[in-house]
């Protein structure tokens, strides 16, 4: 190991001259954080020999401080993992105190259910000091279908006692229109993460543009292979940021399924697998406004229920008014 030196851009690496800092580019690769999470495969196949790949991506990692093989570097961290409130108390203690920077979390359930209410409420509490439950930083919002309305955030905001156009100004919200357009967007996320400070990402909804393009089991596996790609960066993303990573997702229904909650997220094990905290969303019948959400795969934590609220404030606990 040599002497840790700080580097600002990909072109301080040593060995990163124009025309290789270009192909790092194409690859999506525009801040030394997220070449440090590059592997020596990926960079060969974009033409740079495989010798200055692997110097490339340990002089990166130096950055970051991370040796990806050590298990007590990975020790060192996850101690600087940091939650981020939902808004509801119960909610945060079913996951563990609030959603965990660097891995990803899915929201799933049927139409109506809130699964974009709690974005957008992630969306104003990642603004809050560390002391609220909040992160500091912005949020990026990729906005598969146009579910982002700048109104609830103001509502959300105001209720927060957080200056709302102040609130606005620090959520930056990409619409995606395919697929493809998708995967583009978070290739190209890195700098503006960096540069934003932002520290919340969201695919509001992960899967409605892979869903309807790749119809037919043909398909299938190639479908499963972006997504698995799309899902990977996400991850590399929110571990390299430190950020907290959300992805929302429909739900099929399946009676008698092995989950015996009537539904089954789609997408299949690809998002089961790349998901850490996976959320199952669903309404309290013939209770305006409540919601039930259901802890379904956490590594840390034991399966659980609880009950919150979404109002015209946002998300907050039941008893809350
Ligand atoms: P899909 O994206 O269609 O799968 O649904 P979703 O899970 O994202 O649902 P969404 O987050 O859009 O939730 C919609 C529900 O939130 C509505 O049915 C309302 O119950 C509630 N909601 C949305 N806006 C408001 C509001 O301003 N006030 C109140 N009280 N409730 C709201
Ligand atoms: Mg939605």
């Amino acid at each position: 190991m040599g002497v840790k030196r700080e580097y600002s851009d990909i072109e301080d690496l040593p060995r990163v001259g124009p025309s290789t800092a270009t192909k790092l580019r194409n690859m999506g690769f525009h801040t030394v954080e997220s070449v440090a999470m590059a592997t020596v495969e990926e960079l060969v196949e974009a033409g740079i020999p495989e010798k200055t790949a692997r110097m490339i991506i340990d002089e990166a990692r130096k950055v970051i401080r991370v040796e990806f093989l050590q298990a007590s570097e990975l020790l060192k961290l996850r101690e600087n993992i940091r939650k981020l409130t939902t808004g509801s108390r119960a909610l945060d203690e079913l996951v563990g105190g609030g959603l965990e920077t660097s891995t990803i979390t899915e929201l799933f359930g049927e139409f109506g259910t809130g699964k974009s209410q709690i974005c957008h409420q992630l969306c104003v509490n990642v603004q809050l000091s560390y002391e609220e439950g909040g992160l500091e930083g912005g949020a990026l919002y990729i906005d598969t279908e146009n579910s982002f309305r700048p109104n609830r955030i103001v509502d959300m905001a105001k209720y927060r006692g957080l200056d709302p156009d102040k609130v606005l100004e620090n959520i930056l919200v990409a619409p995606a229109y395919n697929s493809d357009h998708q995967m583009l967007l978070l290739e190209k996320a890195d700098e503006i993460i960096k540069k934003n400070n932002i520290k919340l990402v969201i695919i509001d909804s992960v899967m409605s543009h892979f869903r309807s393009e790749y119809l037919g089991r043909e398909l299938l596996a190639r479908r499963q292979q972006k997504l698995n790609k799309h899902l990977h960066r996400l991850e590399r993303l929110a571990t390299v940021f430190n950020a907290v990573a959300v992805v929302t997702n429909q739900v099929m229904s399946r009676p008698n399924d092995f989950f015996s909650m009537g539904a089954y997220p789609v997408g299949g094990h690809i998002i089961a697998h790349r998901s850490h905290t996976r959320i199952f969303i669903r309404k309290a019948h013939g209770k305006p406004g409540l919601r039930i959400a259901r802890l379904v795969v956490s590594l840390d934590r034991p399966e659980g229920e609880c009950v919150f609220r979404i109002t015209n404030e946002g998300v907050i606990d039941e008893e809350e008014v």
